[in-house]
This record gives C-alpha cells, structure tokens and sequence, in this order.
C-alpha cells in the first residue's frame, strides 16, 4: 500500500506535469504565489488539544441530540457570530428515527455558514462548499472521533478565518471598481449532522444530515431568474473533508469532474514542502493519483460518505478521505475505535492540512492579490507576483 506511489516526485516528472497543466486549453486558475504560501497565517495555539480555542471543544462525544452535540454545535456557531461577523449563519433542522431510538425522533442540526459578495443576489451566486461532519459516532462509549471529523471541523474553521479579510479587500474592490456584474464566488461551509451510524451502516442508518440537507436544496427554488435555480445546484463544488489528522494519509482521487481539482490540491503540497512550510514529513505524496488522467482514475462512487445525497443529485464532489486502495482495512488504524481521540492525532499534520484547505481556498477563490502579509493590500507587490505571468491560468468551465 506504501510503495505503490514511490517515484511521483520525480523531478522530469512534476515538469511534465507542469507543462501539462499549463497546456489545459481556456483553462484558468491563477495559481497562488511563493508568498503567499510562506506568509499565511497557521493555526499554532488554536489547535491545542487541550485548551485550543478551534479544536479542544469539540474532542468530546457528541452523538446528536445528546449535550455534547449541543455544546460543540454552540461552539461552531459561536465561533462564526463572534470571528466571522461578515458570515451569514443558518441552521438546518431535521428529525428521524434512529434504530435506537425506539420510535423517538432524533433532532440533527446542520450548521450552514456562507459569505457572498455583498452586492449579490441569492441564487446568482456559486459557491465553494467545504463540508466536514461534527457529530460522533454512539460506539464504543466515550468515542471522540478526532479524526472522524472534529480535525476536520477545524482545520474548516481556520480555512475560514484565514481567507476572510482577503474575501472582504477583493470584493471592495470589485465593488469600488464598479465591477460587481463580474464572476464572483461566494463560499459556503456545512458543518453537518448525524452522519454516523447508530447502529450498523446502512442507506437508513447513516447520512441523516446530508440526506435530510441535499432533499431540502434539492427542491428549494431560487428567486426567478436566477442564475442557479436551486440551492444545489449553487454549489461549485463539495469539498469534503473526512478522516484526517492520521499521519502519511493516502487520498485518492475519485471523480473525473474533478480530477483537475485534485491535481492542485497535489501541487499545494509539493510546494508547501519544496518551501519548508509543512510541519509533517512523509515517505510519500499524501495525492498518490496526481499523476494520472482522468481516464485512469477508478469509475467508482468511492466511498459512503456525505457527498452520496449530494452526488446522486449531480453535485461535483471532492472527496478528501484518507483511504488507502488495494486489500484491508483502507481507513487509518484508530478508525471508529476508542483509540481515535486527541492523543492519537498527529497534530503537524493536522496543521498542514489546515495550511492546504486554506491555500486550496484561496486559489479557488482567486483572492491571490489579496492574501499578502502586509495584510492584504492590493497595490502592493510582493516578490510573488513575478512568478504571476508563469503560472497557468484556467477557466473553471465546468463549474462557472
Ligand atoms: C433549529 O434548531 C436549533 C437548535 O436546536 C434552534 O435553535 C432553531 O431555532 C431551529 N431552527 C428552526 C428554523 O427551526
Ligand atoms: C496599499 O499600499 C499602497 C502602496 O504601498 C499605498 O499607497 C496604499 O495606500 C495602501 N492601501 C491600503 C488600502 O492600505
Ligand atoms: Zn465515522
């Protein structure tokens, strides 16, 4: 299962690679500068497992509808009213019935978070989706599931917090510059509910959030005349997080649509270490399929995660989950075992991938001229910007 990816750093090979990428015709995706990537801000302190103000509150059990959910749900909200002010937050309620709830109907709350360009109209406006799942699983008793997604959650949570003055300069300036009928993207974050199963995993038992969320957005109809006519199809992409902050995590790539996504996700990792900014080591890429094409790519639903409602719907997925392919358990050793909690984490790479999603973000988003150290001003050049006329530049077609 390790060995299987040695070689993908090949030098002849990542130029090649390069050259590829930059060959995509009409594709455009202005690739985020050196700079950036050495100057952005890491989650440090934040993500202390003990008393970090992200991560620690929600390494505790939180089955849905028993406190714990309600606290970490208080904690994600909280976070968002009182360090995202900009962010628009809602609530998504739903109940069902649980092979263990004896008949009772079991409440689950999704937490939605988004920011649009201020001058947008719902339902003009696409947007970058991350998804992470912060409900536990009800066995074994006392289960945390810190990589089963309380990292996840924060590593989100930071993401958000790292782009969002970058968010609100770009869009200013769009704004000013009278520039407000042009593309822009919004963002927007579920935190979402009852993912787990209570009992044994089954279309039933299992997804209750995702299955209540993707029926409801599925039907919803926009204002007339907007550009995208239901909540669902608003979405851009599902970026989905799931199982990560083991160390060496193997992601695979799993949908076509968007293998090119995948590819950047490998590059923002080859640089982040070629430029000494990952804390983790690895003896491989954590993107083992970054080299191969579209066609190659196993033609499969992947695994039975959050995106499934959302998939069936004809939403592109991003699938982020530590799996390993071939034989044997796929999922990291502590998977759904008492021993997936805060101790087990490995909290260099659970900082790197906070690192990634930001970078991902920020260059999906385009918000390249806005994430400088200096704070993000915009007329101001940083050694970054001379690589600007080599990097590629694509046009999100598919999603625009
Ligand atoms: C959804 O549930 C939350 C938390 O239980 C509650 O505060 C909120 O009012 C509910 N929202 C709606 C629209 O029912
Ligand atoms: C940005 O930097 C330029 C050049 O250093 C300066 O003239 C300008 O006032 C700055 N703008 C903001 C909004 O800070
Ligand atoms: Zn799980």
């Amino acid at each position: 299962m390790l060995s299987a990816t040695g070689g993908l750093y090949h030098p002849l090979l990542s130029i090649c690679l390069a050259l590829f990428l930059l060959l995509i015709p009409g594709e455009a995706y202005k690739d985020i500068s050196d700079a950036t990537l050495t100057s952005l801000p890491r989650p440090n302190g934040d993500f202390d497992i003990h008393n970090g103000a992200l991560l620690a509150p929600i390494l505790q059990p939180r089955v849905p509808g028993t406190p714990g959910a309600t606290a970490v749900l208080e904690h994600l909200v909280n976070y968002v009213r009182t360090t995202l002010p900009n962010w628009h937050i809602e609530l998504h309620n739903s109940t069902s019935t649980t092979p263990v709830s004896k008949g009772t109907p079991v409440k689950f709350v999704n937490i939605i978070a988004s920011r649009d360009p201020p001058w947008a109209n719902k339902g003009d406006i696409g947007r970058l989706n991350l998804v992470a799942h912060y409900d536990s699983k009800l066995e074994p008793t006392g289960f945390i599931g810190a990589i089963d997604s309380a990292a996840p959650c924060a590593m989100i949570m930071h993401a958000m917090r790292s782009i969002d003055a970058a968010l609100t300069a770009k869009w200013e300036k769009m704004r000013v510059a009278g520039h407000t009928l042009e593309d822009a993207e919004g963002i927007q974050v579920i935190f979402m509910d009852g993912e787990e199963a209570f009992q044994s995993w089954s279309d039933d038992d299992s997804l209750y959030g995702a299955r209540a969320l993707a029926e409801q957005w599925d039907s919803e109809v926009n204002p007339a005349l907007s550009t995208y006519k239901t909540p669902l199809s608003s979405i851009s992409v599902f970026m989905l997080l799931d199982l990560l902050g083991a160390k060496d995590p193997t992601i695979q790539s799993y949908f076509e649509a968007t293998h090119w996504a995948y590819k950047k996700l490998a590059a923002l990792e080859r640089r982040f270490r070629a430029l000494k900014q990952f804390k983790s080591t690895t003896p491989r890429p954590w993107f083992p399929d970054a080299a191969k094409s579209e066609s190659q790519i196993p033609k499969s639903l992947g695994i039975g995660d959050d995106h499934v409602p959302f998939l069936h719907r004809g939403v592109e997925i991003l699938h982020i989950i530590d799996a390993a392919s071939g034989s044997g358990m796929p999922f990291p050793a502590v998977w759904h075992t008492i021993d997936d909690d805060a101790e087990h984490l490995d909290m260099d790479t659970v900082e790197d991938w906070s690192m990634l999603v930001t970078a991902f973000a920020a260059e999906w988003l385009e918000l390249e001229e806005y994430m400088s150290a200096s704070g993000g001003n915009s007329s101001t050049k940083d050694a970054g910007h001379q690589n600007e006329k080599h990097s590629n530049w694509a046009r999100k077609t598919e999603f625009s």
